[in-house]
């Protein structure tokens, strides 16, 4: 169970993170996907993670202190377009470092909008992934946007896109930051990787 959360730091600069003195995960997915809202949700604190209806609002590496224990990390978006290129390939460059090189990242959680056919820029991001070793955990989010059935249809399609990259299907889970469903199956799987 998440107790207590509390924010630590925000960074352009990987190198200028915390101590890996513990164990993190990261939520990572395109600008609007609920990123931030997510973390919201599982903390059970509204205000921790910055929200927007507009695209791009979280902009830096930021650190959220879990229990005392772990970190867990709010990142930027990918594939935001209103921004110009040299933005676009500062936070790219900042993303890719942060998760090639922080040491005690033990799982990335990618989130996908449950409300959209399977996007090409989801699917090469985590195509990246794989070629980096990057530990990818996928994570639906909106579920509350549409009906159960067009949900389990998308859901459906993007599985079988990953399983033509990669062979096997990669654990996911659906979530709602609106209604808090998925909250104690993403916990509890959290939990276990942060303990390992
Ligand atoms: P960036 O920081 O810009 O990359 O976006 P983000 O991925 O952090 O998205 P954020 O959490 O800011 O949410 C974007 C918008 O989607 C906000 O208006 C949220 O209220 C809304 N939203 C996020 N998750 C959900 C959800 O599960 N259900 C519904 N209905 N709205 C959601
Ligand atoms: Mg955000």
């Amino acid at each position: 169970m998440i107790q207590q959360a509390q924010f630590v730091i925000s960074n352009t600069n990987p190198g200028n993170c915390p101590k890996p003195d513990r164990a993190e995960i990261a939520f990572i997915g395109r600008s609007n996907v609920g990123k931030s809202s997510l973390i919201n949700m599982l903390t059970g604190k509204s205000g921790l993670a910055k929200t927007s209806q507009k695209p791009g609002k979280t902009q830096l590496i930021n650190h959220f202190m879990i229990n005392e224990k772990w970190y867990l990390v709010d990142l930027p978006g990918y594939g935001f377009a209103k921004i110009n290129v040299k933005v676009k390939q500062g936070w790219e460059s900042m993303i890719s470092t942060y998760l090639t090189k922080r040491e005690n990242l033990c799982g990335v959680f990618v989130l996908i909008d449950s409300r959209l056919e399977p996007q090409k820029i989801d699917l090469e991001f985590l195509y990246w992934c794989g070629t980096e070793g990057v530990p990818a955990v996928l994570v639906f989010t909106k579920a509350d946007k549409q009906s159960k059935n067009k949900t389990n249809q998308n859901i459906q399609k993007f599985l079988k896109k990953m399983v033509d990259i990669f062979e096997e299907a990669p654990q996911y889970f659906v979530t709602s930051a609106e209604s808090a469903q998925g909250k104690e199956e993403l916990t509890s799987f959290i939990e276990e990787l942060v303990q390992e």
